[in-house]
């Protein structure tokens, strides 16, 4: 949840530092701080963004070949300059920690360490950390080891990096649960919680496994397993290249990350669904060298995923069913976690993440493995990520790297991904024909173009946002398959623009949230021409008699009238299945041109952070 650089090199590491943690920023934006080492210890901090770091940088003329650095999204301790890292401690020799994560056990730990006679002095759970390590310090003085003593001590789930006053030229690295790599550079090495901070030094990486401790030094790197709070083994890991570019990382002509994703989605689903394009029929191979086995044998499924990605879930359960005949329950992860669920032998079981990392969806996954679970789908963005290597099966949306922490591209991919899904399932059960199999395969191939078209709507959208920008409530309405569409475009709306938004079955309006509507409450409805379009045209003329204002999303074929009160944006012919993905697309817009309107954040929207990595 927060982001993490280090460096150490043969020249200053401080631009390495704050570019680094721009690129980072997604993972957290409370505060900010580095420390380098330049004859001791200097440490910057500020509630304010990486900019603001950079200034103080500046005008503090910070130097030093040493350094680690991160910004936050707080978990304990208000954002505060006290509470931002790095965090000291050090009675014999000082040392510096950097964090991500939580330490569960920082309460005990606080207890145990006050009582050894070390002063807290912020409210984070890191400080445990560094005050641990300064204790084994006092009695084993590597700091290598001291590390590897004082995790043995934590329970929770971190990645950490360290450095030592006395001993500067070194950096010690730590993963457990959080995501950690180290960038090999021909000046120096690094370490950082994902390779878009450290694309401007090198493409040589090697992501750290869980328990794994490094020690990086300008000349070199070592890594290594602890067992029993002593180093157990030297571990080699692979070095990988890794082909991000920076064009991928970059805003480009853009004014938001959000506005590039969303207008990135064309490529991203072509890029998504590449192999399909080139082949004659759908194979299971594409989900993993086992799929075939694995999914001949499944009787239903379970998806787990949070917030956009639980959307996608949701939208997926339609597909499945309809087209594949197979039983599907979406649960969101957070709540499956503490439920006593049944377990049956052939559920498949799928986490869909963008991420890779978000820490209810893990546990969730995790959980329904220990009940009994034994197939289980990852549907990812991120190759090197927790999730895709807790399945055994996986599919790799590949939307490239998602910045703005409103998720979009992520949103759009992961949809292809399942309905890819669906006709792999609804093929293997004898529920397709080839020829409706054929059908798929073409609209699939199509889908990028549709895309780019309904991205065409974008001034019609604009002007409407105008008008919701002077709204403090708004409500999304769907049916069927567009259900979870409406409750993906409430999400987006109130995440980044703030204005409160709640998507609701169409159907159920008249059950209760109807009372809410008057002609302040603007009322958003996705009404493509599918067989439940004249059933939500009467759930929209229930609003329009009391007064509400409608806003439609229509097909071009709906044959829905605009007149007084009722706002009409038509995109293309009706797409089947494939609607879903495309009516999202005004949607992102809306919310977009809105949070443009009201001056929001659009890319850092207020008490959010991209990859949630706490549970
Ligand atoms: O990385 P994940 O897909 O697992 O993230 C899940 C949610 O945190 C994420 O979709 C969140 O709801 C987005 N900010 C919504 O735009």
């Amino acid at each position: 949840m927060c982001g993490i650089v280090g460096a150490v090199a043969k020249n200053n590491v401080v631009p390495v530092l704050l570019e680094g943690l721009l690129r980072l920023e997604y993972r957290g934006y409370d505060s900010a701080g580095l420390v380098v080492a330049n004859d001791g210890l200097h440490r910057l901090r500020t509630t304010g963004r990486v900019a603001e770091l950079g200034k103080l940088a500046n005008e503090q003329e910070t130097l030093g070949e040493t350094g680690i650095a991160h910004t936050r999204w707080a978990t304990h301790g208000v954002p505060s300059e006290r509470n931002a890292h790095p965090h000291y401690s050090g009675r014999i020799s000082k040392i510096a920690v950097v964090h991500n994560g939580i330490i569960e056990n920082y309460e005990i730990m606080r207890e145990q360490l006050q009582a050894e006679g070390f002063e807290f002095v912020s409210d984070t759970d890191t400080e445990v950390i560094a005050h641990l390590i300064a204790f084994n310090l006092q009695q084993i003085p590597d700091l290598l080891e001291a590390v590897c003593a004082s995790i043995s001590k934590l329970q929770g789930a971190y990645a950490i990096a360290v450095m030592e006053e006395a001993r500067p030229g070194r950096i010690i690295a730590a993963r457990n649960g959080a995501p950690l790599l180290l960038g090999l550079g021909d000046t120096g090495n690094y370490a950082a919680s994902d390779a878009s901070a450290l694309l401007q030094v090198t493409k040589n990486m090697i992501y750290l496994e869980e328990g794994d401790v490094a020690e990086l030094t300008s000349d070199g790197y070592r890594i290594v397993s602890c067992l029993n709070g002593k180093i157990d083994k030297e571990i080699t890991r692979a070095v990988h290249k890794s082909n991000l570019t920076s064009e991928a990382i970059n805003l480009g002509p853009y004014a938001h990350f959000m506005q590039k994703e969303i207008f990135e989605q064309p490529g991203a689903v072509a890029n998504t669904l590449e192999m399909v394009f080139n082949a004659q029929s759908i194979s299971p191979r594409l989900f993993g060298n086992d799929a075939e086995k694995i999914l001949s044998q499944i009787d239903s499924i379970l998806i787990l995923a949070c917030g956009t990605s639980y959307h996608a879930g949701l939208v997926a359960s339609y597909w499945l069913e309809t087209v594949a005949g197979l039983p599907c329950n979406v649960e969101i992860a957070s709540e499956y976690r503490y439920r006593d669920p049944i377990a049956g032998p052939n559920t498949l079981v799928v986490g869909i993440s963008q991420s890779g990392e978000t820490a209810d969806t893990l546990a969730a996954l995790n959980y329904a493995q220990s009940l009994g679970h034994q197939h289980s789908l990852s549907i990812c963005n991120v190759a090197e990520s927790a999730l895709i290597r807790q399945t055994n099966l996986r599919f790799l949306t590949r939307a490239g790297p998602e910045i703005g922490v409103a998720s979009t591209k992520a949103f759009t991919t992961q949809l292809a991904s399942l309905l890819l899904l669906t006709v792999t399932l609804a093929k293997m059960r004898n529920k397709l024909s080839g020829e409706r199999e054929n059908e798929m395969i073409a609209a699939l191939r199509h889908l990028p173009a549709a895309l780019q078209l309904a991205l065409q709507v974008e001034p019609q959208v604009k002007a409407w946002a105008e008008k919701f920008a002077e709204k403090n409530h708004a409500l999304f309405l769907g049916r069927g398959l567009h259900y979870p569409i409406a409750m993906e475009g409430a999400l987006k709306l109130k995440e980044i623009s703030y204005i409160h938004a709640e998507a609701y079955a169409a159907g159920e309006l008249k059950h209760g949230p109807l009372a809410l509507v008057d002609k302040d409450m603007p009322v958003v409805a996705i009404a493509p021409n599918d067989v439940l379009l004249s059933k939500l045209k009467s759930n929209l003329q229930e609003v329009h008699a009391r007064g509400g204002e409608l806003y439609v999303f229509a097909d071009a074929d709906s044959h829905i009238q605009q007149s007084e009160g009722v706002h009409i944006i038509r995109l293309a012919e009706h797409a089947g299945l494939l609607s879903p993905i495309l009516h999202t697309i005004p949607l992102q817009m809306l919310a977009y041109h809105v949070a443009l309107q009201k001056g929001t954040d659009v890319d850092k929207p207020r008490n959010l952070a991209k990859s949630v990595t706490v549970e």
